[in-house]
């Protein structure tokens, strides 16, 4: 008799979606930022910090703030969005590209996105365009710009409404050599744990006008001129106009400047992530029926996620339990905004966003990180190629 041993279990694995680290003087800088005593806003490192994207961006003004929500929000407030108003967003966002400004009493024309980039349509933005609109806020999904050209090309027709790009995904990407964030009147950062660059939660305003910085800084600073005071340009602060309490901790901007000094070693490494996960997937993609994401020529992108876009919503979903189930966290995103409950009730009109509906239901997003070895993305790769070839074969 022969006896029969079970194949070798699988060894487990647990590998995250997310893996922030510390990549330089993230806590030493804390301890500094803690025994200097100035821990509030407005502090050394908000400044260092803020001079680095001012930099790279050539803003007018940076303004660290507590989230790119807040951000978000004070382009509302900035572009006095007000009942009477409507915003254009991709309805294939995040909640708050579009809440930022419904708060204000605007209306939303949610818009669908391009099937390539996933960034907003410029031929379905030109449908939803009349004199009401205040704003259009396209988002650079996963880091890639959306059609600028084709998007401030419809836009010329309409001079009362302003690009504000949400860059949430974008830092450090470009567009024909110029910095995604200094297309817009405006444009608003992330640097949430899961984003490229972090301090756990936090964002920034670029003013790329500098007509804008004296009002912006206003808004930041609780409505009060206290930057003119701080600057000794008046002798006590006061109100002056609406605002809020928007600015970034001392402790938190010390975290962010020391990812944001790493930045060649961030991008170099993410592109690796990126090009590995690429390469490898590409060639089955005819075969499995999926694709990976598309970059179209001039447009460098930031690195923020890796995505594949299976045939399917049954497909992207048998993957993604097989995933979890080898212990491999992938995830998908996002809920359409347009037919989201929240959405409906703020929308200016009756929403028909057939790509984003497509995309929602069959994206799905790989773990993706600085520091996910190239092991780790061998495995994540072997496990989706089995899972995908299962999916099929039932
Ligand atoms: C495109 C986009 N915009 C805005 C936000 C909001 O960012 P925060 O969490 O910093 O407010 C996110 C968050 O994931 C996002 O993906």
């Amino acid at each position: 008799m022969t006896e029969r041993t079970a194949p070798p279990a699988a060894p487990p694995v647990n590998i995250p979606f997310n893996r922030p680290s510390v990549i330089g003087d993230e806590l030493e800088n804390i301890r500094t930022a803690v025994q200097q005593g100035h821990t509030s806003a407005d502090g050394p490192y908000s400044a260092a910090a803020a001079e680095i994207l001012r930099t790279e961006t050539g803003a007018a003004e940076v303004l660290l703030t507590t989230s790119c929500t807040a951000a978000l929000e004070m382009s509302a407030m900035l572009l006095d969005v007000g009942p009477g108003d409507t915003v254009v967003v991709p309805s294939f966002g995040f909640v708050t590209t579009a809440l930022a400004y419904s708060r204000q009493g605007a209306r939303i024309h949610f818009c669908d996105i391009e099937p390539d980039t996933l960034g907003l349509d410029p031929a379905r933005l030109a449908e939803v365009m009349d004199p009401s609109v205040r704003a259009v806020v396209p988002i650079h999904y996963a880091g890639v710009a959306a059609d600028l050209a084709g998007i401030r090309s419809v836009m010329a027709a309409w001079p009362r409404a302003e690009l504000v790009e949400d860059n949430a995904h974008g830092l450090f990407g470009s567009l024909d050599g110029q910095p995604l964030g200094s297309f817009g009147r405006f444009a608003t950062l992330s640097f949430h744990e899961t984003k490229n660059f972090t301090c756990g939660e936090g964002g920034a305003l670029v003013v790329n006008r500098p007509e804008d910085v004296e009002r912006a800084r206003v808004v930041y600073h609780k409505g009060t001129d206290r930057s003119a005071f701080l600057m000794g340009q008046v002798d006590k602060y006061s109100w002056q106009d609406t605002g809020s309490s928007f600015g970034l901790s001392d402790v938190l901007a010390a975290y962010l400047v020391a990812q944001l000094e790493r930045r060649t070693w961030v991008l170099e490494r993410r592109r690796s992530v990126f090009d590995r996960y690429a390469s490898l997937l590409a060639p089955h993609a005819e075969e499995l029926g999926f694709r990976v994401p598309v970059v179209p020529a001039g447009r460098t992108q930031g690195y923020h996620m890796f995505y594949v876009l299976f045939e399917d919503r049954p497909t992207r979903d048998s993957v993604l339990g097989s995933l979890r189930a080898a212990g491999i966290h992938a995830t998908f995103h996002y809920v359409p905004l347009h037919s989201s409950t929240g959405g409906r009730r703020v929308a200016a009109a009756e929403a028909d966003c057939p790509v984003t509906d497509d995309a929602s239901g069959r994206l799905l997003r790989l773990p993706f990180f600085n520091e996910l070895t190239d092991d780790e993305i061998d495995l994540v790769v072997d496990r989706l190629l089995t899972a995908a070839r299962t999916a099929r074969s039932v």
